[in-house]
């Protein structure tokens, strides 16, 4: 009887497990797909592209344009932006982390 109570426990614990693990999965990838999770770099990109981009037109969408259309935008936009080439990086990256 005692073996028969542990084995049933332990089923159910196993079960539980499985349905339990499974939930948490599926959570995650609901997340992923969600939450943005920016590298410190690209945290940086972000900060210079919010703080050096918006002052003469508002910021443009990173969707906006593709990478190959960023990479002369961003360009042109370094000299207007008055941005050394590090920081052009960083904001390029950050743009186009995505594509
Ligand atoms: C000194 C003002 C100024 C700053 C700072 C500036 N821009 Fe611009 N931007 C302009 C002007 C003017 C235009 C439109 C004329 C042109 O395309 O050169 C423009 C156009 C754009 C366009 C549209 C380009 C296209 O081909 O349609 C994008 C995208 C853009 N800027 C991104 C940026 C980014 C990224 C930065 C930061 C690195 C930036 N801008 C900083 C003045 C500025």
């Amino acid at each position: 009887m005692k073996i028969k109570v542990g084995t049933g426990l332990i089923l159910g614990l196993l079960l539980m497990g499985c349905s339990s693990s499974k939930k948490t999965i599926e959570t995650t990838e609901v997340l992923e797909k969600k939450q943005v999770v920016l590298s410190s770099e690209q945290a940086e990109g972000k900060m210079l592209y919010e703080n050096n981009c918006g002052k003469c037109h508002a910021l443009f969408s990173a969707d906006k344009f593709s990478k190959e259309q960023w990479e002369p935008i961003v360009l042109r936009m370094q000299k207007k932006a008055r941005i050394t080439d590090e920081q052009r990086d960083l904001v390029f990256n950050y743009l186009v982390m995505n594509k």
